[in-house]
């Protein structure tokens, strides 16, 4: 396994995605772990990751020591690199030509982390790479027992190498996609220079998966609030796997989720997979208390609450249950070396079925705590679930509570229930489902004048969002052709009778948030 230490690039986990695509676990941690923790992790090789840091300013993060002292592979990456080099003896300037973007280095034959590994061979016989930069620092002298292993006029010392004691070091990002060769490195680093096998794969992580869920949980019973999003949903097929009708998963329909959800849910869940499931139906009390209300921020603490309320109530009539299970996944546990400094505004209070209190007095259960979103998505693959359940795009916990503007009201979510599924209909059926990240439908209770047959409308609007993204914190909305957007608008006003005009989205975000509450 690999070791990476974050110094707080925006880049990390793509690391990590990299290493795991090479089927060797890896796990994520802040540069300054202890020494004792490295000691015990025990990994085939480290990776240091890039950050935004330059190594002359005084406080500057450091690797520990003991990372050069153990005896393992050590790669670094662009500030990785940096750190490694001034650490060991090297010199670190800044630069006067930053790089940032594309960038051609050249690569040198001898080095065991490039050799063979190129785009193209110039005339002079040299491996020439395409590659990702982003760096104003760039290492000017190297440490004593290091070689050049890759360059440009930008950028002498591109790449590093100490072959006897197996450091590494690379200016570029490896880890993007825009470094074609990024792949074979990685691979090249962890089975050719480290050793690892190829021990990370899904179907032996599922029976590694089940032996610990069981061992864990011995005969206790345990409770998993269901949502139908994909995490929560592939929990519950896992422990249902592991541990049968130990498991009961309760879910709370909140009258605020999508169009025949819940019905999906239970054939999924109970019938399909016979899972036991509580169905609550609460609706009507989530209206009642959501009546009147229409700051956004006070209608997401309302449904925060009344879900936890439900829930808890729910889980009394299980005496017998010992844990809570919840679909954490990596990225919710990872701490970034950036997050320490790092204040964030908030811009809206999210909440997920994981906003449970302690009061529950359970233990936490959280399988997927190892795993990236396509990870966890492989594995309910694995499980037998449904294609288009694992592959959904994200909802958000207040459901189409954000997603009808002001007041909700019943007759409201069942018009915009109605508009939404026919969007995504027609978004599965001309393909832009996969090209989209998010899509939607948003209900604005205003009124316009429009005219059908012969005779006036004044009636509702909804209005479209599709958009594509990352990682869900900057979005460009999408550019659907003009035919679909037409086709989603003709029917919604054609099927939904009290929706008269449908408007489409064109904000990125920012300056737009992906919801519009
Ligand atoms: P925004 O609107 O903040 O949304 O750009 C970013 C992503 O987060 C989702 N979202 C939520 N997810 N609980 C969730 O689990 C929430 O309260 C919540 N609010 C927004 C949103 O759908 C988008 O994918």
């Amino acid at each position: 396994k690999i070791l990476i230490l974050d110094f707080g690039s925006q880049y990390t986990q793509l690391i990590a995605r990299r290493v795991r695509e090479s089927s060797v676990y890896c796990e994520l941690h802040p540069y300054d772990v202890s020494e004792q923790f490295i000691r015990d992790f025990n990994p085939q090789g480290i990776v240091l990751s890039g950050g935004p840091s330059s190594v002359y300013e005084e406080e500057t993060p450091r690797a520990p020591d003991i990372v050069f002292n153990l005896g393992v592979p050590v790669l670094g990456i662009c500030y990785g690199m940096q750190t490694m080099a001034a650490q060991l003896g090297g010199k670190v300037e800044n630069a006067l030509h930053r790089e940032f973007g594309y960038a051609e280095v050249r690569a040198q034959g001898h080095s065991a982390l490039l050799r063979d590994i190129q785009d193209r061979i110039n005339e002079e016989g040299h491996g020439l790479l395409d590659v990702w930069m982003s760096h104003g620092d760039k290492v000017t002298e190297l440490p004593s027992g290091f070689k050049v292993i890759s360059s440009n006029a930008a950028t002498p010392i591109a790449g590093m190498a100490d072959e006897a004691r197996h450091f590494y070091g690379v200016q570029f990002h490896p880890e993007v996609t825009h470094t074609l060769q990024g792949k074979a490195l990685f691979e090249r680093f962890v089975h050719g220079i480290c050793g690892c096998g190829y021990d990370w794969n899904m179907p032996d992580y599922v029976k590694e998966a089940i032996g610990r869920i069981r061992s864990e949980v011995g005969s206790d019973e345990v409770i998993l609030g269901l949502s139908g999003g994909v995490d929560s949903s592939v929990v519950a097929a896992l422990l249902h796997r592991a541990i049968g009708t130990q498991l009961t998963c309760v879910f709370v329909d909140n009258g605020l989720l999508r169009l025949n959800e819940a019905e999906q849910v239970m054939k999924t869940f109970a019938d399909n997979l016979g899972v036991k499931v509580i169905h609550v139906d609460a609706g009507a009390v989530f209206m009642k208390h959501l009546a009147g209300v229409t700051d956004p921020e006070q209608k997401r603490k309302i449904i925060g609450r009344e879900f936890v309320e439900v829930f808890q109530s729910e889980s009394a009539k299980l005496p017998n249950a010992k844990w809570l299970a919840q679909g954490t996944i990596y990225p919710d546990v990872i701490e970034s070396a950036s997050s320490k400094t790092k204040k964030a505004h908030t811009i809206k209070s999210h909440h997920n079925v994981g906003g449970l209190p302690d009061t529950l007095h359970l233990k936490l259960l959280e399988p997927l705590r190892e795993l990236f979103k396509d990870e966890v998505r492989e594995l309910g693959v694995a499980l037998g679930l449904p294609h288009d359940m694992v592959y959904r795009h994200p909802f958000p916990g207040p459901g189409l509570g954000v997603r009808i503007l002001g007041e909700v009201k019943p007759e409201f979510a069942e018009l915009l229930r109605r508009a939404d599924a026919i969007f995504i209909e027609e978004l599965r059926a001309s393909g832009w489902y996969e090209k989209t990240s998010q899509a939607f439908a948003v209900f604005l209770p205003v009124k316009a004048v429009g005219v059908m047959g012969d005779g006036r409308t004044y009636d509702y609007v909804v209005a479209l969002r599709a958009v594509q993204t990352q990682d869900f914190m900057t979005a460009h909305w999408a550019e659907l052709p003009y035919t679909l957007l037409g086709k989603v608008s003709n029917r919604i006003i054609n099927e939904v009778r009290g929706i008269n005009r449908v408007v489409y989205d064109i904000c990125g975000k920012p300056p737009g948030t992906i919801e519009w509450e």
